[in-house]
């Protein structure tokens, strides 16, 4: 089982002056297990990726396969709620998607909407503030007195109170300090390698890719311009040129380290690496 678009394509608007294609004939394949990372320009299509694997958007050409979920263009799909109880999407802008008068009641509405009692459900709602650092004094706030990180940290709580086994997060880190933001995307490594939740992110920030992800999906104008690994995605100038993207700063000083003449090995990607190989050539 994989999460898998053939020849999808997404119009928005279809037949109205304001038609838009924004994916063209996608093809992906994105295995599970891992955390993957959706980079591209503004505008590029990620957003409208993302919201097929939940089916609040359907494809208007093409096919979507999620676990065991299909959902074809055209063909009516009567499984909605058995794919969203699986598949967790936290939106861009999720502060916005709060509605309940308290953080609890808004973390365990989910549980509750899938069938869980009211015991469970809050059971479910306080495991999952506990999983991103929100202890019991926020359970009877109010959503609308928090910050916006903390409201960012309750909506994706609300989300792995249903216990997705995939995990979509659209720019989760965007707009939080860098403390904050490191703390975010740790979180969502964790819930990959201990719980085995599959993970996609949309982000902007090359920093927490090379950092956090294991695979990296490129897209442009609508369509997928590269999928690989992150390795070879940072290992490799001409990719990270294609993609168009201001590569880590650990990748910049690479480059800059050779441009001096300094043979560093392609394969370093961190400082601790770069620190030892450093060190060793000092030595020599
Ligand atoms: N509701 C809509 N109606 C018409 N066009 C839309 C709508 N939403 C998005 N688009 C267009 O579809 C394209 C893809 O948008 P999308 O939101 O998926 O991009 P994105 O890669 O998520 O961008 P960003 O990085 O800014 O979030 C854009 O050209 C956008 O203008
Ligand atoms: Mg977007």
């Amino acid at each position: 089982m994989s999460i898998r678009f053939e020849k999808v394509d997404f119009e928005y608007s279809p037949n109205t002056p304001f038609a838009h294609l924004a994916l063209k004939d996608v093809d992906l394949e994105i295995p599970m297990g891992k955390v993957t990372a959706i980079i591209g320009a503004t505008g590029s299509g990620k957003t409208t990726l993302v919201q097929h694997l939940n089916a609040l958007l359907m494809p208007t050409k093409g096919t979507v396969e999620v676990l065991d979920h299909r959902i074809e263009a055209g063909k009516k799909y009567a499984r909605i709620k058995d794919l969203r109880h699986k598949v967790g999407l936290v939106f861009q802008f999720s502060e916005y998607q709060l509605f309940e008068e308290t953080v609890l009641k808004d973390v365990a509405f989910g549980p509750k909407n899938f069938g869980a009692s009211e015991e469970e459900a809050n059971e479910k709602a306080k495991r999952a503030l506990t999983t991103v650092g929100l202890d019991e004094h926020y359970y009877e706030r109010s959503p609308l007195e928090l910050s916006g990180g903390q409201k960012r940290r309750t909506a994706i709580a609300g989300i792995l109170a249903m216990g997705p086994e995939i995990l979509i997060l659209d720019e989760p880190a965007a707009g939080l300090d860098p403390q904050g933001a490191a703390q975010m995307m740790s979180l969502f490594r964790r819930l990959n390698t201990e719980k085995g939740i599959t993970v996609l992110i949309v982000t902007h920030n090359m920093e927490h890719v090379l950092e956090y992800c294991d695979e990296v999906v490129v897209l442009d104008e609508g369509q997928v311009l590269m999928h690989t690994d992150m390795k070879t995605f940072f290992e490799n100038e001409e990719y990270m040129e294609r993609a168009n993207i201001n590569p880590p700063a650990i990748v910049r000083f690479k480059a800059l380290l050779r441009s001096r003449g300094l043979d560093v090995p392609s394969d370093i990607l961190s400082i601790e690496d770069l620190a030892g190989f450093l060190s060793r050539r000092k030595k020599k």
